[in-house]
This record gives C-alpha cells, structure tokens and sequence, in this order.
C-alpha cells in the first residue's frame, strides 16, 4: 500500500513566518512606544507616513493577523491532520491560504503607512483587502473543515472544535462589520451610521478579542499542553462545558467597550453581566490547562517550552480576571481611555497570545525539520526568562501609568475645577512610558533568539512529512 504523508509544507511555512512577522510587528510596537517618548521619531520632516497615528493600526494588524494569524495557521493545520489521522484536505487550496494570507500582510504594510484606512480598529485594511481576505478564509473553513470530514477517526479532538469556532467566528465578523460602500478603489463608507456603527463596531472588535486573539490559541492549548506535557487533558468533560460556554458567553459582551457612550444603557449592563459571566469558563480552561500538569509539574523545572505554555495560562488568567473587573462600569469610568486598557491587552497578547504561541511554534519546529529538538535549548530558556521580564516592565509600567491618569483627571478642586490639566498627567507618564520601551525591546530580544534559534534547527535539519499510521496503530491521539 502506498504510504501517506502529512502536509508538513504549509505548516512549515506558517511556522517560520510566525517568528518573522512577531518580529516585524514588535519592532514597531517598540517603535512606536518609543515615539510616546520621544516624539521628534514621528519623523515628520519627511513626511506623514512613520507617525504614531499611522504605524499604530500598523503594529496592531501585525502582531495580531501575521503573527497571532501564521501561528493560527500553522498549529491549526497541524493538529488537525495529526487526530484526524489524514492529510490536509483541498491540495492547492492549503498553499493559497499560506500565500493569500501574505499577500494580505504586504498589502496591509503597503496601505496603512500611506494613510489608506476604513478607520475601524482592528479592521482598518480597505475593501479589496477585505474581499482578498474574505476569499482565503473561505479557503482556510475549505481546508480545515474538509480534513474534519475526511478524518480517519471517529472522534473530532476538542481543540478542533476550538479551531473551528475560531474559523466560523471570524468569517461572520469579518464579513458583517466590513460591510461597505466603495467610493474609489481605496476608499469606502460603512453601511451603518452612528451609535450603529459604534454597536456593531465593537461586536465585532470584541468577538475579535474573543475568537480571534482567545478560542484559537485555546485550541492550540488543548493540543500542544498536553503533548508536550505528555499528559492527557486533565479533564476532558470540562474541556467540552468550557468550549459551549465560552462561544455562547462572548458574543454578548462587546458593549463594555462603550460604556458610557451613547449606546442604550440596557446594552452596556448586559455587556457587563456578559463579561462577569464570562470568568467563570475563562478559569475553567485555564484551570484545565495548567492541571494538565498534575503529576508532571517536575517538568516545568527543565523543560523552557513548557515553561512558555504554563506561563501562557497565568497570564490567560490574569487577563481574564482583570477583564471582567474592567467591564464593571464604575470600574471602567475610572480605566477607560487610561493606560490600564493598555496594560491589559499586552497582558493578554504578550503573556498569552505571544507565550502560547511561542510555545507552540518551539514545539514544532524540530518536528517539521527533522530534528529531536530545537538546536538549543539553552536558548529557550533565556528568550523565556528576557520575555517574562519584558512583560513584567511592560504591564507593571502601564497599570501604574493607567491608574495614575484615571485618578488624576477625575481629582476636582473645592471651587469644582479641574485640579490638573491632561497634560500634567502626561508628564507624569513619561517615565513610566520609558519602562514599556525597555520591557517592550527585552520582549523583542527574546524573539531575536527564537529567530536563530529557528535558522540553527533548519540549517541543521531538512524539511520532512511523516508518514500517516495506518487506522489499526491509531489510539486516541491528542
Ligand atoms: C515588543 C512588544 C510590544 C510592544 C513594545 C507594544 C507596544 C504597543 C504600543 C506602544 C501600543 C499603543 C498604545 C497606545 O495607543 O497608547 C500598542 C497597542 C496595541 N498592541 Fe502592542 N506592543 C507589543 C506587542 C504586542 C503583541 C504581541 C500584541 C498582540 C498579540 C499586541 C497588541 C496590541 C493591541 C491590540 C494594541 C491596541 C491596544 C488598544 O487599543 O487599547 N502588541 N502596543
Ligand atoms: C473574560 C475575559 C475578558 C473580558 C471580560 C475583557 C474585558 C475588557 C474590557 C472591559 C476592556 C476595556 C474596554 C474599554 O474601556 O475601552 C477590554 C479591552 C481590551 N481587551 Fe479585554 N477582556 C478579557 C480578556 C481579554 C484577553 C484574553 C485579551 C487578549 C489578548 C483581551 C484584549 C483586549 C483588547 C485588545 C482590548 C482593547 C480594545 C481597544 O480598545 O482597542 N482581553 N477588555
């Protein structure tokens, strides 16, 4: 009989882009971190295109499409073919999306730059940008739900489940809040007007939180937790509640991110009421994810891959605590448009989008090149240990900074002025805007060693597919 492969190639590709697109998009997140200090590196004797305003939506589609994306890709094909013990469905179709989903990325380099934006956070790329990408997530439901169909397996492993909701969400999302009118060929007006907008806006941004930047790493949780720790899931029931109630709870949330506005009042309560809720099966998978560990936590003492993926779940953990004390509205009248917003997002995106991630990748990389490990290990371990300081400065910095303007704007004089004017709280940021730089450069260090750390493996190793078992050697592969 003639024997299978896995479709190593695609992943390959995405894997190795991971590492080079988080390097991209954390450049210029230091760099504009950098700018909030010293703002003579807008540039702006050349020209409008390296300011804050435009390199911002710059970093945001960077880190989160390119890199959080290719990782997305990358660990999503490869467990799906692993349990569902069968190649990658559609042929070609896999290596569009690898191609597809670059050319989105140049193109979001190329426009953003030049001022060329719908001016809708997280989805500021204009409309044929929107239909490139609408067409290779289509190619990517195509690929992965066609290898779900073909399984040689009768059980679908959760974390496909957690891959899938990822891909179904985000089709829906996209396509609903870009619904747009073309007025040129780089320029288009929302259909929706007003607090519409803004509601539908931010279901969308927020699910984008939740789908995008939470249930697919969450799959990549499920699937590479456990391998690596070689341990199965700690309890897979849960695994299950966790999957229907997290998909059911998010989708309400998004009001919290417009507390306060012009937004019905009911709206923003149910969003609070949402995201209270919410805890509850974010600290069921992040209790399910680390107990995995039960009787192997020795592990964390000498394995550094295993360190990034616990450490993921802590700050997974975090975040989701902080989050749902956020949404509170006398909570948010107090963060809102502060710094502590920030210092929550890169808690969650450096600690546990960037660790999972990180993790994840580290894993396969030896595997897809024919390696027994990476090429060193030593390696892992130090771009561990500069990362976690880096988020430590980072968050720390933001949630001093945050707290300090929210007090500050709302402190009132006995006469009922205000006592200091928004630029005093400013100045008052700067140094701690120092500290994120320096965080922000240590976590980007990190990612250099990953860099060649992967370019040893590669030029060590060759690019290899393994063989599929045959059904009868299957057990439950997870
Ligand atoms: C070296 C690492 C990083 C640095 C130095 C950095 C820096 C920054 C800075 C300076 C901002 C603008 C904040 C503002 O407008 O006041 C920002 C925004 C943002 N970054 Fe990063 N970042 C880094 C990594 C990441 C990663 C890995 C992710 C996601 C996976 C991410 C996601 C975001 C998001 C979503 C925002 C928008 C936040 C908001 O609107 O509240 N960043 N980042
Ligand atoms: C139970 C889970 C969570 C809840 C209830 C939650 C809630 C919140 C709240 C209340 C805000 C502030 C809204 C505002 O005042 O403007 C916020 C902002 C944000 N959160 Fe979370 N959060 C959660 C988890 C996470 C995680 C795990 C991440 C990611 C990696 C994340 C990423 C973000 C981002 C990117 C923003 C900023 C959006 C923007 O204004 O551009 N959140 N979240």
């Amino acid at each position: 009989m003639e024997t299978q492969t896995y479709n190593y190639k695609v992943v390959r590709q995405f894997a190795v882009m991971t590492v080079v697109w988080g390097i991209v998009g954390m450049l210029v997140g230091v760099i504009i971190a950098a700018q909030l200090v010293w703002p003579a590196l807008n540039l702006s004797e050349i020209g409008p295109w390296f300011s804050f305003g435009r390199l911002r939506p710059l970093h945001t589609n960077a880190v989160i499409f390119a890199f959080g994306g290719c990782g997305l890709f990358a660990t999503s094909y490869y467990c799906v073919q692993r349990t569902c013990n069968t190649r990658l469905f559609g042929g070609k179709l896999a290596a569009f999306t690898f191609w597809g989903w670059q050319a989105v990325i140049v193109l979001a380099a190329i426009t953003l730059p030049l001022g060329l934006t719908t001016g809708k956070e997280y989805a500021e790329l204009e409309w044929p940008i929107d239909i490139l990408i609408t067409l290779v997530w289509v190619s990517y439901a195509v690929v992965f739900f066609g290898t779900i169909a073909t399984r040689k397996v009768k059980h679908i492993y959760v974390a496909n489940w957690f891959y899938g909701a990822f891909i179904l969400a985000v089709a829906l999302l996209h396509v609903v809040n870009s619904i747009e009118i073309p007025v040129g060929l780089f320029k288009s007006y929302p259909v929706y007007a007003g607090a519409v907008d803004a509601m539908v806006q931010w279901w969308y941004g927020h699910n984008a939180v939740g789908f995008f930047l939470t249930t697919g790493f969450l799959g990549m949780m499920y699937y590479f937790v456990p391998k690596q720790a070689g341990r199965p899931v700690y309890s897979y029931r849960l695994s299950v509640v966790h999957f229907w109630a997290l998909i059911f709870t998010y989708m309400w949330a998004g009001p919290h991110h417009l507390h306060y506005t012009a937004l019905p009042d009911w709206t923003q309560s149910i969003g609070m009421v949402f995201s209270l809720i919410l805890f509850a099966p974010s600290w069921g998978g992040m209790i399910n994810g680390i107990m995995t560990l039960s009787g192997a936590w020795h592990k964390l003492r000498t394995d550094p891959i295993l360190k990034f993926l616990i450490v993921s779940l802590s700050f997974y953990g975090m975040s989701t605590f902080e989050g749902p004390m956020m949404s509170i509205k006398t909570v948010n009248a107090l963060s809102h448009y502060t710094d502590w917003t920030v210092g929550h997002v890169h808690s969650g995106a450096l600690g546990w989008v960037g660790f999972i991630t990180i993790g994840s990748i580290y894993y396969l990389l030896p595997r897809l090149f024919g390696r027994p490990q990476m090429y060193s290990i030593k390696l892992i371990e130090a771009h561990f240990w500069v990362a976690t300081i880096g988020i430590v400065l980072y968050i720390a910095a933001l949630w001093v900074a945050g707290v300090q303007q929210g007090l500050m704007w709302r402190q009132i004089n006995p006469d009922g002025t205000l006592t200091h004017a928004f630029i005093d709280s400013v100045s008052a940021s700067m140094h701690l805007y120092m500290i994120r730089v320096l965080g922000g450069t240590l976590y980007l260090v990190g990612m250099l060693l990953m860099a060649y750390n992967t370019y040893r493996t590669i030029i060590a190793g060759k690019p290899v597919d393994a063989t599929i078992p045959a059904v009868s050697q299957v057990h439950h592969e997870a």
